[in-house]
């Protein structure tokens, strides 16, 4: 047979995927694994948006759509822009993909020519570099610490910027450390952005999951830099469902579109719908309200728990991830995933991948029964 693409060969598959992989394997053999690995919301997605998506299918919503997303929901998220961010985005400037990742996928094609640079900060999750590689261009990392609360320095990232570079991504809330960037980083950032000319990248798909501090757009400080990245999946529980979409420059917007209309030309038209529902019934916001204080609680049992076992972790203000420091287990963040799961079966996500050395990512998208039985477990096995 003839050679894979060097692409494809250069791919790493994702680590989550074989923690996963071998915590099924042992639930299989009977073995009660409790999963702290979970990427999303464990609630169903809510009945009024369930109901929309019935209704689209009922009225026959079942055929191509533009490839940017139906006008309806391109005009919706426009609004939610302006309502929720302070953001003057045109439906025009706004793009509807496969999910938040699929709109990070077509905006790296957009903008990346292969040898270009894009600056990350770590720890970061791990689509982003995947996703900038595939793109031809070169992730170029800046490590944060524990000690600073996985708060970037600017003047760190101001060092790391190359006549090469050509984004800079953010991610606040952050998947895996839970940091909540305070306002004056987050101006930090737009203003670098301003200065070298490059494209900031505000990965917002936590937004609404903040329990300590708030949400900052800095494309309210650089409209003409930032490209906005959000999605429904996180905030209204619809993983499932592949809709993200994003704001920005009217021409990186196009040839997002464009990419999008020659690859997967547009997200299931139902799923469309219903995402217009999410983001304009005032209903979804009860669901926000209980799902963030349910989150909240979970976050302190956990955090507290932790401490409590001795195992050091920062306090996450956002998201629904924790990542302590596993040292005390095994310096080795992999041989301690491997022995948490092994020795004490509960399933979490080392953090090599996301270069997070010493941590694991726990995540509690899981009932505080689970959490509390995952504590205890570790505990015993300390
Ligand atoms: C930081 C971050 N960005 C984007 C996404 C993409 O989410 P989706 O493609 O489900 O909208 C995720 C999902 O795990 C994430 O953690």
């Amino acid at each position: 047979m003839r050679s894979l693409s060097q692409r494809a060969k250069a791919l790493k598959p994702s680590a989550t995927v074989a923690v996963n992989a071998r915590a099924l394997e042992l639930k299989r053999q009977g073995i009660d694994v409790i999963a702290l690995t979970a990427g999303e919301p464990d609630f169903d997605t809510p009945e009024h948006i369930k109901e929309a998506a019935r209704r689209a299918l009922a009225e026959g919503k079942t055929k191509y759509t533009p490839p940017a997303g139906i006008p309806e929901l391109r005009e919706a998220v426009a609004d939610k822009f302006r309502r929720e961010n302070g953001l003057n985005y045109t439906p025009e400037q706004v793009t509807i993909g496969v999910g938040g990742k699929g709109v990070l996928y077509n905006l790296f094609q957009a903008i990346i020519d292969p040898g270009d640079e894009v600056i990350l900060i770590a720890p970061y999750w791990v689509s982003y570099s995947a996703q900038v590689e595939l793109a031809g261009g070169r992730a170029v990392v800046v490590p944060t610490s524990a000690e600073e609360d996985f708060i970037p320095d600017l003047a760190a990232i101001a060092r790391a910027i190359s006549p090469k570079t050509k984004a800079l991504v953010v991610n606040s809330p952050s998947n895996p450390t839970g940091a909540v960037y305070p306002e004056e980083i987050l101006v930090g950032l737009a203003k670098l952005a301003i200065e070298h000319d490059l494209y900031l990248i505000s990965d917002e798909i936590y937004e609404h999951l903040i329990y300590e501090g708030k949400a900052f757009s800095p494309a309210a400080v650089a409209p003409e830099h930032t490209i906005t990245v959000n999605g429904v999946a996180k905030t209204y529980a619809m993983t499932g469902w592949r809709v993200g979409y994003a704001g920005g420059p009217k021409a990186v917007i196009q040839a997002m579109t464009k990419i999008q209309g020659q690859s997967v030309t547009h997200p299931t038209s139902i799923a469309q719908w219903a995402a217009l529902e999410a983001l304009t019934n005032p209903k979804s916001q009860e669901f926000i309200a209980m799902a963030r204080a349910a989150f909240d609680r979970r976050r302190k049992l956990i955090v507290e728990g932790l401490r409590a076992i001795g195992l050091p972790t920062t306090t996450p203000k956002g998201a629904f991830y924790v990542m302590p420091d596993v040292r005390r287990i095994h310096e080795d963040e992999l041989k301690a995933a491997e022995i948490l799961l092994e020795r004490a079966r509960v399933a979490v996500v080392p953090g090599t991948d996301f270069k997070a050395p010493g941590h694991v990512r726990m995540s509690y998208a899981t009932s505080e029964a689970a959490i509390q039985e995952a504590l205890e477990r570790i505990r015993t096995l300390l």
